[in-house]
Order: C-alpha cells, then sequence, then structure tokens
C-alpha cells in the first residue's frame, strides 16, 4: 500500500531539549497509525512538523510520495492534511458553524451561504449523534462537546490524512464510541490517521500499527494484534512498572468534609463523607454532576439547599478565598485554561500555593523554592531542562504534571481532584498516585473525581457513584468492582440481577 505521509530521519532541537531525534515513521492509506510515549516524548512536535506548525533542523518530510520542501498550515492543509489539536482550538465567541466554516466559507456568489453552511454543519452534528443547534455559541458547550466540534471541523475539510491528539481525553464514553465509529469510517474511504493517546486500553480497538517514542526517539513500531499491553507499558517507562497503584489503606481519621443533602445547578440531594487519610472516590459518567458538585464544595458556584460541613462546622460563606482559608484546595478539570500561566514558568506556576511558607525576613528564599521546585520535577519526572522554562512551551501533559506538583505541595486538609491523571503518561501516573497515598498518610483527606474505572478501583477507599446528578451508589473498595459501579452509573442499582 502507498504511503500518505513519510517522515525520514527527522530531527528537531528546542532550547536545550533533544525534541527529536532521527525518526522515522510512515503512515500508510487506510491506517490508523497510534503513538505513544511518555510526556514530553515528542509526539505532538512530529505532527506540528507535518502540520507546518514547526519546521524541522534535519530530516525530509513526504506526503504522497513528494518531498515537501517548504510547509506551513496553509500548505499542508492544501496537501490534504488535517488536524485535531491536543489543546482546544476553536473561538468560544463564536457559533458551532462559524467554527466549522472559520476560513473555509462556503460561497453563493460573492455572499457566504449561510443557509447551505448550516445544513452542512447539522450534518456533521448528526453524524456524530450530537442533538444541537448548528448556531450554539462554542462557550456554551461542554469541553467533550467541544472536541466533537474540532472532529467535525476536521471531517468537513475532506482531509486525506487525519491528526488526533488526545482526541478522547475529555470525552464520555458515548463520545468515545461516536468517534471510533467516525474513524472506521474514514478508514474505510481510505484516510490515514495518526492517533496518540495515553489511554492505553482503547488503542487496541482501533490502531493497526502503534509507534513507541521516548525521549525524542523513536522505540519502535509495532502491530497492535503483535504487542501486548505490559510489553507496551515497559516500552513506554523504559522501566518494569510493579504496582500502578501503590496504595496502603489505613484507618480513618476525622470527618473532614461533610455534605448534607444539598442541592445545586447539576446536583441534587447530594450527601457525603470524606475523612482524613481516606481517598474518597467520585465515580460517575462524565455529565453526571461531579464537577459540579466539586465547584459547590470549593465555593465557585453556589447550591441552594442543605449544608457543607467542615471539621463538623458549617462552612458559612462559600466562596473560593474562604474554601482556600480553611485549607481545601481543588484540581479543576479543566487545568489548561484555571491552573496554569501559560507566560509564567514552571517555578513561579509551583510555587504560588506555598509562596507563603518560602519567604524568609520578607523576601523568597530561592534556595529553598529550588529544591522544592527540584523534587517534584524529579518525582513526576516533569520533562523539561530547567523550572525556568515556560509553562506555554511544556508538552499538553507536562503543563498538567506541573499543575498537580502545584496542588500536592499545598498544605491542605481535603484535596478535590477533578480527574487528576487525565492525560498523564503511565509512569508519572504511578507516582502521581503514590504522592496521593503519601497526602492521606499525612492526615489529608482526598476526594477524587475520576472517570478512569480502574483508578478509583485501584485508590480509592470507598466510592461514591453519581447518575444525573444524584448520589446512586455508595461502595467500600472491598465490594466494588468495574461491573458494580458501572451499573450504579447507568442508575440500575446494585442487585438488579437478583431482582429480576
Ligand atoms: N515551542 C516550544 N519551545 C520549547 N520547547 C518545546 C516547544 N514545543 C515543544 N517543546 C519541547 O519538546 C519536547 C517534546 O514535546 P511534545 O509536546 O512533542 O511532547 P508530547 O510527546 O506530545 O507529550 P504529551 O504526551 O505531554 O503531550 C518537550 O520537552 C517540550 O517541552
Ligand atoms: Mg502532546
Amino acid at each position: 500500500m502507498k504511503n500518505l505521509v513519510e517522515f525520514k530521519h527527522i530531527t528537531k532541537r528546542f532550547p536545550g531539549v533533544l525534541a527529536l531525534n532521527d525518526i522515522n515513521l510512515e503512515l500508510k492509506a487506510g491506517e490508523v497509525h497510534v503513538l505513544i510515549g511518555e510526556n514530553g516524548a515528542g509526539k505532538s512536535t512530529l505532527m506540528k512538523i507535518l502540520s507546518g506548525a514547526y519546521r524541522q533542523d534535519e530530516g525530509e518530510l513526504l506526503i504522497d510520495g513528494e518531498a515537501v520542501k517548504r510547509n506551513s498550515p496553509i500548505i499542508s492543509s492544501s496537501l490534504g492534511i488535517g488536524m485535531i489539536y491536543q489543546e482546544l482550538n476553536l473561538i468560544p465567541e463564536l457559533s458551532i458553524v462559524k467554527n466549522i466554516f472559520l476560513g473555509s466559507e462556503r460561497k453563493k456568489g460573492i455572499f457566504d451561504d449561510r443557509e447551505g453552511m448550516y445544513q452542512e454543519a447539522e450534518k456533521y452534528l448528526q453524524m456524530l449523534h450530537l442533538d444541537i443547534d448548528p448556531n450554539t455559541l462554542v462557550k456554551d458547550l461542554g469541553v467533550g462537546t467541544q472536541q466533537m466540534v474540532e472532529i467535525a471541523k476536521a471531517v468537513s475539510k475532506h482531509s486525506k490524512v487525519l491528526v488526533l491528539d488526545e482526541p478522547t481525553s475529555s470525552l464520555t464514553d458515548s463520545e468515545i464510541r461516536e468517534l471510533f465509529s467516525i474513524i472506521r469510517m474514514l478508514k474505510e474511504q481510505g484516510v490515514g490517521m495518526f492517533y496518540i493517546s495515553h489511554r492505553l486500553e482503547e488503542l487496541y480497538e482501533i490502531g493497526d500499527r502503534v509507534t513507541i517514542m521516548r525521549d525524542g526517539a523513536k522505540v519502535g513500531t509495532y502491530r497492535l494484534d503483535e504487542i501486548r499491553m505490559n510489553e507496551m507499558i515497559e516500552k513506554i517507562a523504559g522501566r518494569k512498572i510493579e504496582n500502578l497503584y501503590p496504595r496502603n489503606r489505613i484507618p480513618h481519621g476525622e470527618c473532614v468534609l461533610e455534605v448534607k443533602n444539598c442541592s445545586g445547578v447539576g446536583f441534587e440531594n447530594v450527601s457525603l463523607k470524606v475523612h482524613a487519610g481516606e481517598i474518597a472516590g467520585l465515580s460517575g459518567l462524565v455529565g453526571a454532576g461531579r464537577t459540579e458538585l466539586a465547584r459547590a464544595i470549593f465555593g465557585i458556584d453556589g447550591y441552594h439547599s442543605g449544608e457543607i460541613l467542615l471539621e463538623g462546622k458549617k462552612v458559612k460563606k462559600n466562596s473560593p478565598r474562604e474554601a482556600a482559608r480553611a485549607g481545601i484546595g481543588l484540581l479543576p478539570e479543566d487545568r489548561k485554561v484555571q491552573g496554569l500561566a501559560l507566560k509564567k514558568n514552571i517555578r513561579e506556576n509551583m510555587v504560588v500555593s506555598v509562596l507563603n511558607s518560602l519567604f524568609k525576613n520578607g523576601i523568597v528564599d530561592t534556595k529553598k523554592e529550588r529544591t522544592v521546585c527540584g523534587k517534584y520535577v524529579e518525582e513526576l519526572q516533569i520533562a523539561t531542562p530547567t523550572v525556568e522554562k515556560l509553562a506555554g512551551f511544556l508538552s499538553g501533559g507536562t503543563q498538567q504534571k506541573v499543575v498537580i506538583a502545584k496542588w500536592l505541595m499545598a498544605d491542605l486538609k481535603l484535596f478535590i481532584f477533578d480527574e487528576p491523571t487525565r492525560g498523564i503518561d503511565v509512569g508519572a501516573k504511578s507516582e502521581i498516585y503514590r504522592l496521593m497515598d503519601d497526602l492521606v498518610h499525612q492526615g489529608a483527606a482526598v476526594l477524587m473525581i475520576s472517570s478512569d474505572l480502574p483508578e478509583v478501583l485501584g485508590m480509592s477507599d470507598r466510592i461514591y457513584v453519581m447518575s444525573q446528578g444524584r448520589i446512586t451508589g455508595e461502595l467500600d473498595h472491598q465490594e466494588a468492582d468495574q461491573k458494580l459501579v458501572l451499573r450504579y452509573a447507568y442508575n440500575q442499582g446494585g442487585q438488579a440481577d437478583e431482582e429480576r
């Protein structure tokens, strides 16, 4: 079969980093070629060379067998390359239709064919089983739906090659199903796809071949029906990961957080408790109301009835400031927007939560600051030559790690983590889990929202399951398993089998 894309001896350097080191790779028509590797391994950089966003220092890029001498986003798009970037690229203030056709407006004479574009957009949305008006503003959509609109946009361009950089990281299970059926459809039409993901389970479902990258170099390319998951994990990390969920459960201390019959926008009559020394998991399908609940606990959004108690005392004024003062921290789901200052460096981003403790006689103790940051850079294997690097230049997953480090550093009574390991490579995941375990051993309480079932099961002491805004189940870690949690998540009750 012919090669749609060929990378030949591609090398790319950034200050202090060899981002790509002599990469050879090809993409065939109708192939889904998976790229995996740790955060900062070079996956997105390679794709940005294909899209013309970056230019390689050495080596050659061939599209359809022809060497691309000069590349740019416009050139690569005209050569049939479509991209769905890791960072969302839609314009929030514009509608779905406007976003889809931005820069490639359909014309009727000299005027924009508004009706035609509306209908075409509607067609793509229906194809993705999205029941939304194409005139809806993008800012009014959830993260998952925005991602689906990105996908609709890429499909509308009729590209020969499609790059999907972590497309599923914020999709619900049913959205992932839709995406996979689109991918299969495109495959049949001969479209070649590069598919980047940290969710290894899903690769087997749609991938043909996988290329593993580490530190800018290619470890190897394998057919997915010839490599097992364990082997893959070892090759990604370059070492064996003995225990992905290093939990050492201890008896609980006092109740740190109690939510009593709380109702607000997106959740109803919720009651739950989190104790010192405990990780309480909050599971459920995306859209079940978990994030809304977390935002209410942290005081970003209000609640209209019920009460929230912190160490037995009623929280009087509900605001993020008060919450922070009371020792609650929330690691938001949407970290790119809420968690990180892109124009600041790693060190500055990390220490904001602990700045007070770094002051010595009124000035920042820079030595202590560097030691503290260095520790986390090492433990979470943050891929950077220096802590002075601007956060905006880090790889997507490395940015996540910086935000996580910032929260792990803070001295809090209650940590609320919303999807803590989304977009994070498998090696660093186990480090984050270990640090979480440390936190509860030091007496903190953790409420962990996660859509990753193995993670919830592996890490929690107790699991609350939410469905449509309500708590539908509470399970001890010993009784919980994947099936049971899912049954509560779909609100099918715990004993459905016996009852029938
Ligand atoms: N514009 C840039 N300036 C400086 N360094 C950069 C830039 N873009 C990427 N890098 C560096 O190149 C390396 C590879 O980054 P890349 O984004 O390709 O990683 P990745 O494999 O996509 O990781 P992730 O899984 O976290 O998305 C990283 O060390 C990153 O910091
Ligand atoms: Mg990336």
